[in-house]
This record gives structure tokens, sequence and C-alpha cells, in this order.
């Protein structure tokens, strides 16, 4: 039978291939495939959602004194702060990846050029393809996958200038990570591109540009900041762009009124007000992080490990049969096949040392690793 004929959509749209993440079935497995908190949001962030009443519901949600609170977490956690940061600094958004659609719809325009790196996060490339725009991609750098930083000033300062330059700070997946005072240099240097700092993972390693940002003089530096990753909520989805009042308000006109659900405005005023508990995860982390590393450093397996709360490592046996296999054992971790430069390897998101100390035991057994030291 033929088909009806349909409305086509854009021909940006029409040609795009969706960035789809492999993201059924996960529930009670080892999640080590996401950069997931593997343990659950904070318990004042389970008893405030509890305590939402059910009448709650019918409302329209309601972020009065969110952006106060982003602010009021944000000043407690960034030693150093240069500039008080201002609620009309925050950009609220329904997950990070809300605010970088909203970064290209708002600024992304066709035949422009988008600047980034690869590999990164699948999500930029998507997201610039849907506005038609051109994507330079700069490969990161030797064995240690350095930042590019020579060949990304040059393109930033060649014309055509960039719209909009994308930085993973550290960068998912290879862990890299730059220094601020050079990505302030990058925004200084180039006043009419929108430079974008994902710092999704900052919390494991540092290096926020935050501290000495003036987003007065530096109006086209933006900040991606979500509570995804160490508070838990990835579920939920809240993340927040910290940017110049007139960029977060460009956002703005490209989101919609309610894109945020009562359910994550209560759950993140909870999570922001007990930061306690995202500092205990992430020490947790690092110390997870220390434990898996001398592991494989012990074994003589292949690996890289920079900033966030994942490495990379390259089994000997075929990466996609590891992954397969681990699977079976319940546990989940990320094939990089397809990826340039990190081909065969596996990316592994880091818990806690028990689950880390689970995640050994099942690839050692899998690849007949002998000698794997189990004890924390
Ligand atoms: C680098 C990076 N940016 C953004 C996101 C999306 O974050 P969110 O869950 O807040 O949408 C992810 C999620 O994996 C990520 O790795």
């Amino acid at each position: 039978m033929t088909q009806p004929p349909f409305p086509q959509a854009r021909m940006e749209v029409e040609i795009l291939q969706a960035y789809s993440a492999p993201l059924e079935g996960r529930r009670g497995l080892l999640r080590l495939d996401f950069n997931e908190n593997t343990l659950g949001p904070s318990p004042l962030v389970v008893e405030a959602i509890r305590a939402i009443p059910a009448e709650h519901y019918a409302i329209y949600p309601e972020y009065n004194g969110l952006r106060e609170a982003v602010v009021a977490n944000l000043m407690a956690t960034t030693p150093g702060l240069a500039r008080p940061l201002v609620p009309a600094q925050i950009g609220l958004f329904n997950g990070v990846d809300a605010a970088i659609h909203a970064v290209f719809h708002a600024f992304g325009e066709l035949g422009h050029i988008l600047l980034t790196t690869r590999p990164t996060f699948g999500y930029y490339g998507p997201c610039a393809r849907m506005q038609g725009m051109a994507i330079e991609a700069v490969p990161y750098e030797g064995p240690e996958f350095a930042f590019p930083l020579e060949e990304i000033r040059r393109i930033l300062l060649d014309v055509p200038r960039p719209r909009i330059l994308l930085i993973c700070n550290p960068n998912n997946p290879t862990g890299t990570r730059l220094a601020p005072e050079p990505i302030l240099e990058l925004a200084a240097a180039a006043p009419h591109t929108l430079v974008v700092v994902d710092e999704l993972y900052e919390a494991f390693t540092g290096d926020s540009v935050l501290p000495l940002v003036d987003f007065a003089a530096t109006p086209n530096l933006l900040v991606l900041r979500s509570l995804a990753k160490t508070a838990g909520l990835a579920g939920l989805r809240i993340g927040f762009a910290i940017g110049a009042p007139s960029v977060v308000d460009r956002l703005a006109r490209v989101t919609g009124p309610y894109d945020i659900n009562s359910f994550a405005v209560t759950a993140a005023l909870a999570a922001l007000a007990d930061q306690a508990y995202i500092d205990g995860y992430v020490a947790e982390v690092l110390r997870a992080r220390g434990w898996i590393l001398a592991q494989l450093a012990a074994a003589g397996v292949r690996h890289h490990a920079a900033g966030g709360n994942y490495f990379l490592l390259w089994p000997e046996s075929p990466a996609l049969e590891v992954e397969r296999r681990l699977r079976k054992a319940r546990i989940l971790v990320r094939s990089m096949a397809g990826k340039p430069l990190i081909e065969g390897s596996l990316r592994v998101s880091i818990g806690t040392i028990e689950q880390m100390q689970r995640f050994w035991e099942a690839y050692a057994a899998i690849e007949g690793l002998s000698g794997a030291e189990l004890s924390a």
C-alpha cells in the first residue's frame, strides 16, 4: 500500500538523524552507562516530593524562589566567585538537554558555524543540524586527548566567525579538562560568538569558569549546570543556564512557559538545600575512582581517565561483546562504537566503591584477568 502524503517538516528536519540513546529496560541493573548518580537523590528530596498534595498536581508549576535558590547554592559552592550572581542570570530548563536545544533555537542560524570538539556529547550535533548549521568539530589531541586549544582559537578567529562555540568541560566522554582562563580568553577574543561551557561534570573535578567570569564584561559566555548527575534528579529533568541576563532572556523566549514540571521544582529546591548530600556522593565517587583506577593499572588494562565520573577502557575482547556480557551480569556500560578516536572502548560511569567492585569482578571474569584485587 502506498503511503498517503503527509506534511513535510523543514528540510533540515527531514534529513536529521535523531539523537537516540538506548534508554529502555535499565531499571534494577547497575547503571554505569549514562554517568548518572547511581544511588538516587537525598532523602530530603524524596520527602519533599511525597509531601506534594495531590491537588497541587492540578495547578501549573510555580517557579518563585528557584532562581534565588540556584544563586544561593552557586554562591555557597563556588569559592572565590569574583562577582555575586543574581537571579536574572539563571535560566531554568527541563534538563540541560533543553537548555542546549534552546541555545541552538535562539542563536543557531542557517549556514552559520557551530565550533566544537570531537568526540563529545552527542546532542550538540543534532541541535546544530536542526537549525541548518555547519559543524566544525576539532579532534582531541594525542594519546591523552588534550583539548585542541590552538586549532579552536584559529577557527574561532577565522572568517566566517563561528556563531556558537561549545566546550564540554570536562568533556564527555574523554574527560578532557580545560582550565577556565583559556576559556575566558577565547570568549573575550570572539565577542560575537556565544561560548557555551557545558559544566555537567564539573563537580567531580573543579575547573569551572564561574569564579572568574564577569557576565557584564563577557556577555557571550554561558555556563550549563544540571542536577542530573550529582544530585540524582536525572529522571525529573532539571538544568540551568547561567549567563548574562540578555542571553538568558533570549533562551527564555524560545522555551515554553511551563517547561519544568512541579515535581522537578520541588525536588530541585530540596536538592539545592542539601548540598551535604551532593558533596557526600561526589566524595564517594572520587574514592571509588581511585580504587578502580588502581585495579586497572595493576591489571595492565588500557584505560583513560581525566575529569568527570567516568573513564574509558579498551577491552582485549571486542567491546560490543564485553558490553553484552556485562549486561548479562546485570551491569550496563556504554560502547563508544562509532565515536572518533575512541572506537573500541567502553565508557564506564563511576558509582560507589561497592558498585565498582561489582563491575571489576564481572569485567575481570569476562576478560580472563587473574589476580584482580578485590578488597577496597
Ligand atoms: C555533557 C552533557 N551535557 C548535557 C547532558 C544532559 O544533561 P541533562 O540530564 O541535565 O539534560 C549530558 C547527559 O548525559 C551530558 O553528558
